[in-house]
C-alpha cells in the first residue's frame, strides 16, 4: 500500500492532477498495486485565507508518505516568492530531496522549436542538484537601499553533497543503459572554487564506473547544443541554478511546459514529483490544459517506487495520445479538453 500525499496546490494544478490520478487509478488496477491519497489544500488560496504557507507539521507528515505528486504552486495575488520558498523550495530542503529529475524526451507528434529534430535526437535526462548551490540561501545584505548598498549570494557546494548526486547521476546513467555517456555541466573556466569541487569529485567517482564514459561541456555551451545537437546528450549533472536554466530550455524542445515532468527525489526517503509548468492562472478551471506532463509526473512516480511496469504504460499511452490524438499541447488548441485527454490516457493504458 503506497502513501500518496498530493498537493493540487494553485490555478490549474487541481485540474490536471485530476487527470493524473485517474491514470494511476487506471494502471493500479491493472498491475494490482494499491495506494492511498491523502489531499493537503496547500497553496496561494489557504495562504491568502489563512496567512500559512506551510504548517511544521506537514512535514512532519510528509516524513511519513512513500511519494508526493504536486499540481502547481503560484497565485497572482500572492508575491512572487513565497510560495515557491515557503512550499516547493521548503519540501526540498527539509525532506533532503537531493535530486531533481528532469528528462527531457521529445514524443513523437510533438512539435519541436528546433529545425530538423525528432524524437530520436531528443532524448536525454538532466540530473540536477537540488539542495544546495546558490539556492541555500546563503548571503546577505550590507548597508542596505544606500547607495554603498553590498549583495552577496553564496553559492554552497559541499563534497557530500556533490558527491552524493554525482553517484546518483552514475547509477541512473548505468540503469538507463542507452549512451552510457555522462555529461558534467558547468562553468570550470570561471566558477574555479565551486566547480573545481565538481569536476574533482566528477573523475574520482568516474573511476569507479568504468563502463561510464564522461565528458564535460560548460553552461553557456551547454545551451547552444541543447539547440543545435541535443543528440549528443545522455546523462547531464549539474549544479542547481544551473540545472534550473537548462531545463526550462529542455523543457522547450520536447515541446513546452505542457508535456515536461520532473522529480524531486531523495533515494533514501520521500520524494516529490511534479509536472513543471506553472499555474497558468488564465486558464484556470476552463478544462482546457494539457495534464500531460502532470501525467508524466505519475510516471515519474511509479517509476520511483518501482512500478516500473505500471511506468511503462502510461508512457506508451502518452507516446499514443501524442502521436495519434493530439493536435497541439497549447491549452485550448488540444482538440480535446483536459478531462477528455485524462479519460483517454486511462483508457489507453488498458489496451496496452
Ligand atoms: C523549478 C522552479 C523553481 C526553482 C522555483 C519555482 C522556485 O523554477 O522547479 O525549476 O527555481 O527551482
Ligand atoms: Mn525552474
Amino acid at each position: 500500500m503506497y502513501k500518496i500525499g498530493v498537493i493540487p496546490g494553485d490555478g490549474t494544478g487541481p485540474e490536471v492532477v485530476r487527470e493524473a490520478l485517474k491514470v494511476l487509478e487506471s494502471v493500479s488496477e491493472l498491475d494490482n498495486f494499491k495506494y492511498e491519497l491523502t489531499y493537503y489544500d496547500f497553496g496561494g488560496d489557504r495562504y491568502l485565507a489563512t496567512g500559512e504557507v506551510l504548517p511544521d507539521s506537514a512535514i512532519g507528515e510528509f516524513r511519513k508518505l512513500d511519494a508526493i505528486l504536486l499540481g502547481a504552486i503560484g497565485h497572482p495575488d500572492v508575491k512572487p516568492g513565497i510560495l515557491e520558498k515557503g512550499i516547493l523550495l521548503r519540501t526540498r530542503f527539509e525532506l533532503d530531496q537531493y535530486i531533481n529529475l528532469r528528462p527531457v524526451k521529445l514524443y513523437p507528434g510533438i512539435e519541436t522549436p528546433i529545425k530538423n529534430k525528432g524524437p530520436e535526437e531528443v532524448d536525454f535526462v538532466v540530473v540536477r542538484e537540488n539542495t544546495e548551490g546558490l539556492y541555500a540561501g546563503a548571503g546577505g545584505f550590507l548597508r542596505r537601499g544606500t547607495p554603498d548598498e553590498v549583495a552577496i549570494q553564496e553559492s554552497i557546494n559541499t563534497r557530500k553533497g556533490v558527491e552524493r548526486c554525482i553517484r546518483y547521476a552514475f547509477n541512473y546513467t548505468r540503469e538507463r543503459n542507452k549512451e552510457k555517456n555522462l555529461t558534467l555541466c558547468g562553468k570550470t573556466n570561471v566558477l574555479t572554487y565551486a566547480f573545481d569541487l565538481w569536476e574533482r569529485t566528477f573523475y574520482e567517482v568516474a573511476e569507479e564506473y568504468p563502463d561510464i564514459r564522461t565528458d564535460y561541456a560548460h553552461v553557456d555551451a551547454i545551451c547552444m547544443w541543447f539547440v543545435k545537437n541535443p543528440e549528443w546528450f545522455d546523462v547531464i549533472i549539474t549544479d542547481n541554478m544551473f540545472g534550473d536554466i537548462i531545463t526550462d530550455l529542455g523543457a522547450m524542445i520536447q515541446g513546452g511546459m505542457g508535456i515536461a515532468a520532473g522529480g524531486n527525489i531523495n533515494p533514501e526517503g520521500v520524494s516529490m514529483f511534479e509536472p513543471i509548468g506553472g499555474s497558468a492562472p488564465k486558464y484556470t478551471g476552463m478544462n482546457v490544459i494539457n495534464p500531460l506532463a502532470a501525467i508524466s509526473a505519475v510516471q515519474l512516480m511509479l517509476d520511483h517506487l518501482g512500478e516500473k511496469l505500471a511506468a511503462v504504460r502510461i508512457e506508451k499511452a502518452v507516446i499514443k495520445v501524442t502521436s495519434e490524438k493530439l493536435k497541439s499541447l497549447a491549452a485550448g488548441q488540444m482538440g480535446y479538453s483536459t478531462s477528455e485527454i485524462g479519460d483517454m490516457v486511462a483508457e489507453l493504458v488498458r489496451e496496452g
